[in-house]
């Protein structure tokens, strides 16, 4: 869906969009494709790449606010789905932060031995969930997927250090009013759109910056490094305006900074790992290379992780 795409739709211009937010399209899913079928596509080719067989997986970890259904959650349709026979499967509910949050789980449960091979998703089908008829929110936020597979291993590379944190208080800056047991779901459309995403923009931007700026010097400082050796940031692609400040903030230029939100848009959970396996694929991450990810998302809760590739 293209910035053209909105113009037809809502009051606002390609100009307006791509200076505010960097963004020009967005992946929209056929109504026929759900969350679990993009998780599903996503692990496959993550399982393919780390050669890694469906018995194997013992843990399955989504981050999603967009699941098939209510209840069972997105994690056990797509065990099912998948055929992951020795697994446990649960999802977690921390928006744009979701997929790094999966993985401060994952981290624990290996270096715990509780478990050795781990499939992390980050997965929303946020169309579903969008209001189309509010510019202020809807021409940011676009569908996708993206797995990875943890494994225990002895080698120096891997995960060296995450860091979750929230803070509730700013859980109305983005959030969905609608739908849940304070006020349950009435038959038809809410006029307000209030059972879809809504959103203070200004206040989320000041939060984000502030926030995932200490988020990732922090895992930069529990690894014992500084910002000059890591090779590549990967932040949620939320706003191209929100990673520029980051950059500044943490004084490293933009070409240390992945980018891909040009292409899809602020994808909220799917956001992190679409853009590492895009990185990669990419070439721009060589074997040794420190990266930072780093996200936030509503709740408001952030998280970031240090990974020697
Ligand atoms: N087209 C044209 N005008 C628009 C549009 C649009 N699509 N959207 C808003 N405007 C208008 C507003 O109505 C406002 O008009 P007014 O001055 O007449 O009231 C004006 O543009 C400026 O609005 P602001 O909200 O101040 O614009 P801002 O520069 O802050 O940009 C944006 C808005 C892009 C939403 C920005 O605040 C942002 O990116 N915030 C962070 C959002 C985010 O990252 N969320 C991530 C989490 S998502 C999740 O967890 C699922």
């Amino acid at each position: 869906m293209t910035n053209a795409d909105f113009e037809k739709i809502v009051d606002t211009s390609d100009e307006w969009i791509i200076t505010r937010t960097g963004i020009k399209e967005r992946r929209i899913a056929d109504n026929s494709i759900t969350t679990s079928d993009m998780s599903v596509a996503a692990c496959r080719q993550a399982m393919d790449m780390a050669g890694c067989s469906n018995d194997e997986i013992e843990l399955l970890i989504t981050g999603t606010v967009t699941p098939d259904y209510r209840l069972p959650s997105n994690a056990c349709v797509v065990q099912e789905k998948m055929g992951l026979p020795n697994a446990a499967a649960f999802d977690i509910l921390a928006a744009c932060a979701g997929f790094l949050g999966g993985l401060s789980i994952a981290q624990s449960y290996i270096e715990t031995g509780k478990y050795k091979k781990i499939l992390v998703v980050g997965v929303e089908k946020l169309s579903s969930f969008t209001n189309y008829k509010d510019r202020n929110t809807c021409v940011l936020f676009g569908d996708a997927a993206g797995a990875v597979v943890l494994e225990a291993s002895e080698e120096s590379s891997g995960i060296i250090s995450t860091f979750v944190k929230s803070d509730g208080r700013y859980r109305t800056l983005l959030w969905s009013e609608i739908g849940g047991s304070l006020h349950p779901h009435q038959q038809g459309v809410d006029p307000l759109g209030r059972d879809k995403i809504m959103m203070n923009g200004s206040d989320v931007f000041k939060v984000a910056v502030r926030e995932m700026a200490n988020a990732a010097a922090r895992v930069i400082k529990d690894a014992g490094l500084t910002s000059s050796d890591i090779a590549l940031f990967i932040p949620h692609q939320a706003n191209i305006r929100i990673m520029e400040a980051l950059a500044k903030r943490l004084h490293i230029s933009m070409d240390r900074v992945f980018k891909n939100i040009d292409r899809y848009g602020n994808t909220s959970a799917a956001s992190v790992p679409l853009a590492l396996d895009e990185a990669n694929r990419q070439g721009r991450i060589k074997p040794g290379d420190h990266i930072v990810m780093v996200a936030f998302g509503g709740g408001l809760i952030w998280g970031s992780a240090l990974v020697k590739w």
